[in-house]
């Protein structure tokens, strides 16, 4: 029996887990491969973690380590103590870690110094601008993986350049999984006349009747420069069209320091659970962010995504015409939601929504 223990934290990696947890408690592979999930608590409000466990059905944590909030450097550093503890005791045989953020350094770490061999899924993704902290988590992450489960081609040349060539998979993209999986509940759902948005209170008073934009804000290079942040509020402000934001606490608690505000038009949520973002997803007309994921999800459902970064991982979006760029320009903003694009070109960069299957079948072969 293969031993996994996963590491998760943050909300993107619930949802990421929630495709292998599933199947590793599937029949094909429960009798050949065990897990024990680690939470490191890095995401702790319940609408930022419980509901993904709720609602996707993830096991609950064997594990939780209850180490949210304070700097980069405590956080890691205590996950990284707490961590270590707990791989000593469990001793398995394989450690997983999920995309980029500190629970993934943190785990990638503690398993590497004890010689515990690290699967990195999510790996070979660059934005080529070190001191954003995902980067860095990135980088270290994948140097210390003895596996490098890559989502894309561009993902394995990045990791060719680096020098790292030993390990390294095209696995595809585990969020087309959980896209996929979940997607045709939500189909079921609303052919049955039943809809998720409902259990959104702040859009339950029929406010969202006519076309919307999809937007999130919680990236540090956005939250954390305040004249980034007030041009994307003045832009949401001023599009011709509602917008739906469902908002990161961290977003939330800095907008209410700066006292900036919304207009009418925008409709400001608390973070909505997974099956609710994916029904705003398949209803909107287009969708705003400097989210990772969210980026990927618009060009799943085919939606042109408006970026507010200066650069993206996730190259192909951008390439293939479905994805700008803006940044924080306030102009770019309103002209790309203003005008919205729909190229000809799709290509299935990301797999073929199998990609669970694959990561477990590799490891097992390789363990
Ligand atoms: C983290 C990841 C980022 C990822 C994002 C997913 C790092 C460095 N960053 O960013 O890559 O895109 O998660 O959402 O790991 N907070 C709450 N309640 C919560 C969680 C956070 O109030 O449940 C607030 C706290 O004030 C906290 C702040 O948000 O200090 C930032 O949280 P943190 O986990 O450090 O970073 P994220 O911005 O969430
Ligand atoms: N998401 C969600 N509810 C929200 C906002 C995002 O379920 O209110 C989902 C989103 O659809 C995607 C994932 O969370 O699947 C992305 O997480 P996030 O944007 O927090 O992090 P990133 O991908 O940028 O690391």
């Amino acid at each position: 029996m293969t031993h996994i223990v996963s590491i998760i934290g943050a909300r993107p990696q619930f949802i990421k887990a929630a495709v292998l947890s599933r199947l590793i408690r599937s029949k094909q592979w429960a009798s050949k491969v065990k897990e024990t999930l680690i939470h490191t608590g890095q995401h702790y409000d319940s609408n930022m973690s419980d509901v993904f466990f709720d609602e996707m059905k993830i096991p609950k944590p064997d594990i939780h380590l209850s180490i949210g909030g304070g700097s980069h450097g405590q956080m890691t550093g205590q996950m990284l103590i707490e961590i270590e503890q707990q791989l000593i005791k469990l001793k398995p045989d394989v450690v997983v870690v999920y995309g980029d953020t500190n629970s993934t350094l943190a785990g990638a770490l503690a398993a590497s110094k004890l010689q515990i061999p690290v699967a990195h899924v999510e790996a070979g993704l660059r934005s080529f601008w070190k001191v954003m902290p995902e980067e860095q988590n990135r980088i270290l992450t994948d140097h210390l993986s003895t596996w490098l489960l890559c989502p894309t081609v561009t993902a394995i040349d990045n990791l060719n350049k680096e020098g790292i060539t030993k390990g390294v998979y095209n696995v595809g993209d585990i969020m087309l999984d959980a896209h996929l999986y979940y997607r045709q509940v939500i189909e079921e759902e609303m052919n049955n006349g039943i809809s998720r948005l409902k259990k959104i209170p702040e859009l339950s008073n029929g406010q969202l009747t006519s076309d919307f934009a999809l937007a999130t804000i919680h990236r540090a290079e956005n939250t954390d420069d305040p004249a980034r942040l007030t041009a994307i509020v003045q832009a949401l402000n001023k599009l011709p069209v509602k917008v739906v934001l469902p908002l990161h606490p961290r977003t939330s608690k800095v907008i209410d320091n700066m006292g900036l505000r919304f207009a009418s038009n925008v409709l400001v949520t608390k973070p909505v659970g997974y099956f609710e973002i994916l029904t705003l997803q398949m209803k909107c007309n287009c969708i705003i962010t400097d989210s990772g994921g969210l980026q990927k999800e618009a060009y799943f459902v085919k939606k042109p995504c408006v970026t507010l970064r200066d650069q993206t991982e996730w190259v192909e979006t951008v390439e293939s015409g479905w994805n700008v760029l803006a940044g924080a320009d306030k102009e770019t903003i309103i002209q790309s939601v203003t005008n919205l694009f729909h190229p000809d070109n799709y290509q299935e960069y990301y797999g073929d929504g199998r990609t669970g299957q694959v990561i477990l079948e590799t490891l097992l072969e390789n363990i």
